[in-house]
């Protein structure tokens, strides 16, 4: 037999449950909606770098599960998140996407707010009842948290802490990210043509260094398949369970990769780590510099990314130039890694549009070493629980 047959095709995979998963989970639009309300809406999800609100009232805005959020440092020094909208009548209040806001003013009948989210003017206040006064109309405040510099944000007011939602998923960026101050030193963002599941497997999928060049020279053999570790995590996070090894020397415009500035605290140049936090967060380290990734949905296959590259706050320009080098060896946009990575998920996405393409297989099983699937496996785990959908089957309410 070569070819397959439409019913062969189409057939449902002779595999366990949560070894595969139907293309439909990237294009249903009632998987969408279910997504951004018991995912998007309920889960912590990285915001920003505290670095990126330096001085009281610096903001930032945010997209997230399809509404605008302000996280702005506030006088106090504390970092806060608000709903961008106006508790008149629902004036969407800050429209540049950073800047610095001591005073909040709506655009439309201008009352104000301050850093707290206290509403702080109303003109005319006499045309109202005591029910529509400063002390009642202050922002929609939104739980927001700070780990090792990390801002991260809740919609859900019920939702768990975020330690408890992180468990230890970030205990091996702890010393890299928690003890010395970084910053961003870059920031790019892309729209894709993709489910925002798609980008975010591209993180997951450690099969796929294959496609990579520069990691079929670098990374594929650096060091025994067999010795590599990788963990999963409560709650569908997933990352390396222990330093895996680059060979950088082995692509030739690397070399030297190490000796032009120190690595990151409690790391060595040839390291390389990453954790994937649930849902849509990729943190990844390459011994010398940062990156974090965050796919926010836009609709059923249209993803935002945003990309940040992060060094030692405060070094020497010398060392920062060849930190930045380094992130752009990889994930620059003329990067090596972040268009190859595109080009994948946006390739998946135009054969699960039409259902030409109708499951992805998610079945390597290497106990946790090598190229083991285990850490899709846990996110499409995590992502059944709360959408109450099977990931092989999402529209059949009998599996549900
Ligand atoms: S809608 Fe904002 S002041 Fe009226
Ligand atoms: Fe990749």
């Amino acid at each position: 037999m070569s070819a397959r047959s439409e019913s062969s095709w189409e057939k449902v995979p002779r595999l366990p449950a949560g070894h595969f998963v139907s293309g439909l989970v990237y294009t249903d639009p009632d998987v969408y909606q279910d997504e951004i309300d018991n995912i998007f809406s309920k889960a912590w999800r990285f915001a920003c770098h505290e670095s990126e609100l330096p001085e009281p009232f610096d903001y930032r805005l945010v997209d997230h599960a399809g509404q605008s959020l302000i996280c702005i440092r506030g006088e106090d020094d504390e970092v806060r998140t608000f709903l961008n909208v106006c508790s008149h009548r629902g004036g969407k209040l800050l429209t540049e996407p950073s800047g610095n806001a001591r005073l909040i003013t709506c655009f439309y009948h201008r009352w104000t707010y301050d850093s707290l989210g206290a509403c702080t003017g109303i003109p005319r206040p006499s045309g109202y009842s005591k029910e529509v006064a400063k002390d009642s109309m202050g922002l929609r405040g939104l739980r927001t948290a700070v780990k090792h510099g990390l801002v991260f944000i809740a919609l859900d007011e019920g939702a768990p802490d975020l330690d408890t939602f992180i468990g230890l998923a970030l205990d091996q960026f702890s010393e890299m990210l928690g003890t010395t101050l970084l910053e961003v030193f870059h920031y790019n963002r892309a729209v894709l043509d993709c489910n925002w599941k798609a980008w975010h497997e591209t993180n997951m999928d450690l099969y796929h260094e294959f496609m990579h060049a520069v990691l079929r020279q670098t990374q594929v053999g650096a060091m025994p398949m067999e010795d590599r570790r990788l963990i999963t995590f409560e709650n569908g996070h997933g990352g390396s369970g222990g330093d895996l090894k680059a060979a950088y020397d082995g692509y030739k415009s690397f070399a030297g990769r190490g000796g032009d500035v120190p690595p990151l605290p409690g790391t060595d140049p040839t390291d390389f780590r990453f954790v994937d936090l649930f849902p849509s967060t990729a943190i990844i380290a390459r011994g010398t510099v940062v990156r974090i990734d965050t796919a926010t949905p836009l609709g059923p296959d249209k993803t935002l990314l945003e990309m940040r590259g992060l060094g030692v706050k405060g070094e020497s320009q010398e060392h920062r130039q060849a930190r930045q080098r380094h992130h752009n060896q990889y994930w620059g946009p003329f990067g090596r890694n972040v268009p190859e990575d595109m080009i994948a998920a946006e390739a998946c996405a135009d054969s699960f549009r039409n259902q030409a393409g109708r499951y992805q297989i998610i079945a390597r099983d290497e106990n946790l070493t090598g190229q083991d699937d285990a850490i899709l496996r846990a996110f499409y785990k995590e992502w059944g629980d709360r959408t109450g959908r099977d990931p092989g089957n999402p529209i059949d309410p009998a599996t549900a």
